[in-house]
């Protein structure tokens, strides 16, 4: 499909001079094809030039002429939505596009500023050009909430769907972001805490959501692990990813809120257990120490923190917690930033022996 549109045309002789001079001016239409008669090349243009570039054209090119003319696509993919979008959105929206996404299997999940709203189709669809990968695009319509921590997105571009397989640490992950927890930006910490595990090792992973934790522990070490979560569709991923994983022999679903599981059939039964419930672990606190053996264990505890006293008021929290119920941190084997949540606000963990 040819594609109309307006072009300098220079001798062949300025023809590098002219590329170069309209990259810099922010002119030249990369999705386009050079074209070129005997004596003339013609390089297409996103737009009508302005009266200054003109001036600036003729400063330092001399003789040329603007003209318009058909052009063939160029096959060669653009390499970033700024690129792409060069020759569409004002400077000042082209300042406001987001910079990265997170890429969840071939869904590209995106922040849409305010002000780039009514461009929000056009963004989504730049998006699908330049990744090869992505075929979903959708952009982030809320806050993660509720006790399932799910999120509203809204369909930007490509296929209608929600549901992808991700790939994470020799590990894959059926998803559906509309319905289910899942962040790839926790791919690090999954890795951290399943290469401390060791083999023999009982663990219960408090909210499990699809398995992230769960799986890769069992994939790497013969452990046995409890997963527990209260989101129905979380734990019917689950276990199409425990069996996807082929670890049906080491990670044991449980469907339903973790304070009854424990009680019912986890009770002091754990070496290890996980708390990712960064805003709402402390209220669990006594449900950990109850799934721990009663010789103690470790604790893995999530919390959301600000500067500057970033893991003072979890290290409390959760000594609070754990003397409450009749046990004892040992030593705080370890702590670090997991991801940011927010401006100045950290998803932290603590990782503790307990006695
Ligand atoms: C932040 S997500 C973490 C999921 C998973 N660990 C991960 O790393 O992707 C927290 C999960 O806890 C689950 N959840 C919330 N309250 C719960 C409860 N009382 N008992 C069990 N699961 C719960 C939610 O459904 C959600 O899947």
């Amino acid at each position: 499909m040819m594609c109309q549109g307006p072009c300098l045309a220079v001798p062949k002789k300025k023809g590098q001079d002219a590329k170069l001079l309209l990259s810099d001016l922010g002119l030249l239409d990369k999705r386009l094809l050079v074209a070129s008669d005997s004596d003339r090349v013609f390089w297409p243009l996103v737009r009508d030039v302005s009266e200054d570039e003109r001036l600036v054209l003729e400063d330092r090119l001399g003789s040329f002429q603007l003209v318009y003319r058909e052009f063939k696509p160029s096959k060669k993919r653009p390499k970033s939505i700024l690129e792409e979008l060069g020759g569409t959105l004002s400077p000042e929206q082209l300042a406001l596009l987001p910079h990265s996404f997170d890429a969840v299997g071939d869904i590209a999940v995106l922040e849409i500023p305010d002000e780039l709203l009514d461009q929000r189709f056009l963004v989504g669809e730049a998006v699908l050009r330049v990744h090869k990968n992505i075929r979903v695009v959708l952009a982030k319509a809320g806050k993660v909430d509720g006790v399932n921590r799910v999120r509203r997105f809204t369909h930007l571009a490509g296929e209608k769907r929600t549901t992808t397989l991700h790939r994470e640490n020799d590990c894959v992950f059926r998803v559906d972001l509309a319905s289910v927890y899942f962040s790839p930006r926790l791919v690090t910490e999954h890795a951290r805490v399943a290469r401390q595990i060791r083999p023999g090792e009982i663990v219960v992973d408090l909210f499990a959501g699809v398995g992230p934790f769960s799986i890769q522990i069992a994939k790497v070490v013969d452990a046995r692990v409890y997963s527990i979560d209260i989101n129905e569709v979380a734990v019917e991923f689950l276990k199409q990813n425990i069996h996807l994983n082929k670890v049906d022999d080491r990670v044991f679903p449980f469907s339903g809120d973790a304070r009854q599981i424990v009680k019912d059939k986890l009770y002091s039964s754990a070496d290890r257990v996980i708390m990712n419930l960064p805003g709402g672990a402390e209220s669990f606190i006594d449900v950990a120490c109850h799934a721990m053996k009663a010789e103690g264990g470790i604790i893995h505890y999530y919390q959301f923190a600000s500067e500057p006293d970033i893991f003072d008021e979890a290290i409390d929290t959760l000594i609070r917690g754990v003397e409450a119920n009749s046990r004892k941190i040992v030593k705080i084997l370890h702590r670090r930033k997991v991801r940011p949540s927010a401006p100045r606000e950290w998803q932290i963990v603590v990782d503790a022996q307990i006695r």
